[in-house]
């Protein structure tokens, strides 16, 4: 099958970027996206042409590395499937993919289909794990879970920070991402003790990072690899105003909500178009 690929290219973080359109011969349904790109890229070395730059590492769908957006949608068609997993099966001879990077302020464009996804890195820095000391690995029967809490927290974790919602999300908030961090260690026996700082550090890293705020509108849940429930935001939400009536004699409660403020960080300040 022939494909024509129009490209996201951009020398770096600094220089203006463009479509380039590459067509691309015998291709075969088996392979993935990143394969077809890696054969693009042989093409582009054989002939002295830098080739395309673009993240990835496992290759299995579990690493959270890869990520592009093609034909507007963030990982393309298929639902519940990373970019590197994602087959050209999918696609029709003759189809025209466009391929460009993550689109929100917070995640900088380092070189073509490359971001700079760090801000991600900061927020789990911010609070995305358990502080106490808990030693070596217990018995997995010790602490006893109910299954129903154990199954949301397990979900929540299968989030791999691939950064689509936020590309999906008009508003190019990271809620998904955080409430899915903030879910997986709340929900857990083990989690309990820092669970409202643990949320208040993390959405105070969010806003200070420059993604925008949840408007509900869903986009992130549609797109997610990992199929991240939207309930995740809720529960985070929940504790972050918890966390803000206990913490309410450090701060003052209008300035806590502000950060907080839903609907105050919107496309126009949190999205590159
Ligand atoms: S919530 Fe889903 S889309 Fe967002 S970073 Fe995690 S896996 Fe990726
Ligand atoms: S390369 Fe690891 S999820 Fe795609």
């Amino acid at each position: 099958m022939k494909l024509t690929l129009h490209i996201w290219r951009q020398k770096n973080p600094s220089t203006k970027g463009k479509m380039v359109r590459y067509p691309v011969s015998d291709v075969s349904g088996e392979m993935s996206m990143l394969e077809l790109i890696d054969v693009l890229n042989e093409q582009l070395i054989g002939k002295g042409e830098e080739p395309v730059a673009f993240e990835h590492d496992c290759r299995e769908g579990i690493c959270g590395s890869c990520g592009f957006m093609i034909n507007g949608v963030a990982h393309g068609p298929v639902p519940a499937t990373t970019v590197c997993q994602l087959t050209m099966r999918h696609f029709k001879d003759g189809d025209d993919l466009y391929i460009e990077p993550w689109r929100a302020k917070a995640f900088p464009i380092i070189k073509d289909l490359v971001v700079d996804r760090r801000a991600f890195d900061r927020i789990i820095a911010s609070g995305g794990y358990i502080g106490a000391s808990t030693g070596s690995a217990p018995d997995g029967n010790a602490i006893l879970i109910p299954k129903d809490v154990l199954d949301r927290a397990m979900d929540a974790a299968a989030c791999i920070g691939c950064g689509a919602c936020v590309a999906a999300c008009p508003n190019a908030s990271a809620a998904l991402f955080t409430g899915a961090k903030v879910a997986h260690l709340g929900l857990l026996p083990q989690g309990q003790p820092e669970r409202h700082s643990r949320a208040l550090s993390m959405v105070n890293q969010g806003n200070s990072e420059g993604f925008g705020n949840c408007t509900n509108i869903g986009e992130c849940e549609a797109v997610c690899p990992k199929e991240i429930r939207i309930e995740v935001i809720g529960r985070m939400n929940h504790d972050f105003i918890a966390a803000s009536w206990k913490s309410r004699d450090r701060f003052s409660l209008p300035d806590l909500f502000a950060r907080w403020g839903t609907g105050s960080r919107l496309k126009t300040e949190a999205r590159v178009d």
